[in-house]
């Protein structure tokens, strides 16, 4: 007699996502998918995985009905800022009237605008903004998510909004990383090579030695830093055995691609204005390229050339960048549809890219990202019958469940 605490069956659609690696080339167009499929549940991991006639005599503590409905892993964001607190939306008119966002950054707004708010907060109001954040991916079907530094952009603050990751509810898994390269802070104006050596010397092996972060990112751009003064950082990051990324070329194509592969980043993310030498680079040494196609869309640029990259064999993740300043959105499913009619995705593209490779991409695959035997029980259950429809009737929300560590904690009408 099998027992489990929670049994998700029958499924319509189970989209298990289960695959030996992460998915690129072709194969990103091919889900596994068990058609009246069923998924079993015991002490938060995954114990059964499969057709529901195959089920064998079992007791369950709780059953959900999923018949007429899909299920996918729970979606993974692998690209957001939080915590931060703050309004930027004057900034957005200042956008629509066409000024560019570094010109807002270096006129003092943009990063530097948060950062002020972020420096005044405390931790707990940081904290509070932070859980809320965290809530409302979760009713967008994220169990898993990354959060950053790079509003403090001092010792002081940019620690205090690492330990608010690390004080977030476990249960989703937050991965956290230490981006103190994201602008230079006023104070640093003429002394850019002080501020490069607080982060070095300062700031990554405190970060290191009280497990603060997982990774080290650095805002590779013209206006933020240079490829010499991200290839310090990030290098002195390695020797301390952080995970590394890049926001890379997003305004312009700078170099900062190209510098994730020479590194060996485990992603570069943006890549807007990525050429194809960069995108050969990245696929060359397997670096993820984090696409972020709500940024394009809320900053009204071109997005990253998702087809190129794919043709490639690059190794692709979609994420919502969330932050107030240049992608202001909680809803992956919002991101997704602009991946998929915005940046010219496939549902089937869509849905890998936001769950296993997003999990690869942050170093978590083992554990999320995918319905298998063994792994956590984060699962998304929508009011849909297939993954087109997931996309078809775009601007909604189907979501109808969430399983969180093998617990129900969201449910609508299901
Ligand atoms: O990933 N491009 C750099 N940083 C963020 C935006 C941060 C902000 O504007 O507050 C990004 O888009
Ligand atoms: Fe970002």
């Amino acid at each position: 007699m099998q027992e489990y605490d929670l049994l998700i069956a029958p499924i319509g659609s189970l989209v298990t996502c289960e695959s030996d690696k992460p998915r690129n080339g072709e194969s990103l167009r091919e889900l596994p998918i068990i058609t009246n499929g069923a998924i079993g549940i015991k002490d938060g991991k995954i114990s059964f995985v499969g057709k529901y006639d195959d089920l064998d005599n079992f007791k369950a503590k709780e059953i959900i009905n999923a018949e007429n409905k899909m299920v996918t892993p729970g979606l993974i964001d692998c690209h957001t800022h939080i915590p931060f607190v703050g309004d930027r939306s004057n900034e957005m008119i200042m956008k629509l009237e066409g000024k560019g966002y570094m010109e807002i950054g270096k006129s003092g707004g943009g990063i530097l605008n948060t950062m002020k708010n972020v420096r005044v907060a405390s931790f707990e109001s940081l904290l509070s903004s932070a859980k809320k954040a965290q809530e409302k991916l979760l009713q967008n079907g994220v169990t898993s998510f990354e959060g950053k530094s790079g509003y403090g952009l001092d010792f002081e603050n940019e620690v205090k909004q690492l330990k608010v990751l690390r004080e977030l509810n476990p249960a989703q898994k937050v991965i956290s990383t230490c981006l103190s390269a994201h602008f230079l802070p006023p104070e640093f104006r003429n002394k850019r090579e002080n501020y490069i050596e607080l982060v070095t010397n300062k700031i990554l092996p405190f970060v290191k030695v009280n497990n603060l972060a997982d990774f080290a990112d650095v805002f590779c751009e013209d206006g933020a830093f240079t490829i010499e003064e991200s290839r310090e950082i990030l290098l002195k990051a390695k020797e301390l055995r952080l995970l590394t990324r890049i926001h890379a070329d997003e305004i312009e194509c700078y170099g900062g691609g190209k510098l994730a592969a020479e590194i060996g980043c485990k992603s570069a993310d943006h890549l807007l204005m990525a050429d194809d030498e960069t995108i050969d680079s990245l696929k060359e040494k397997s670096v993820v390229a984090v696409l972020l196609p709500a940024t394009a869309f809320f900053l009204r640029k071109p997005y990253a050339r998702a087809r190129k990259f794919i043709e490639k064999g690059c190794i692709i993740a979609v994420a919502s960048d969330l932050n107030p300043g240049s992608s202001y959105t909680y809803s992956m499913i919002m991101v997704l549809n602009i991946a998929v009619f915005g940046m010219g995705l496939f549902p089937e593209e869509a849905i890998w890219a936001s769950t296993l490779n997003s999990a690869y991409a942050l170093g978590i695959e083992n554990e999320v990202g995918s319905i298998e035997v063994g792994k956590r029980g984060d699962i998304s259950i929508w009011d849909v019958c297939d993954p087109i429809h997931l996309f078809y009737p775009f601007g909604q929300n189907p979501l109808c469940c969430v399983v969180l560590d093998g617990k129900v904690v969201l449910r609508n009408g299901i």
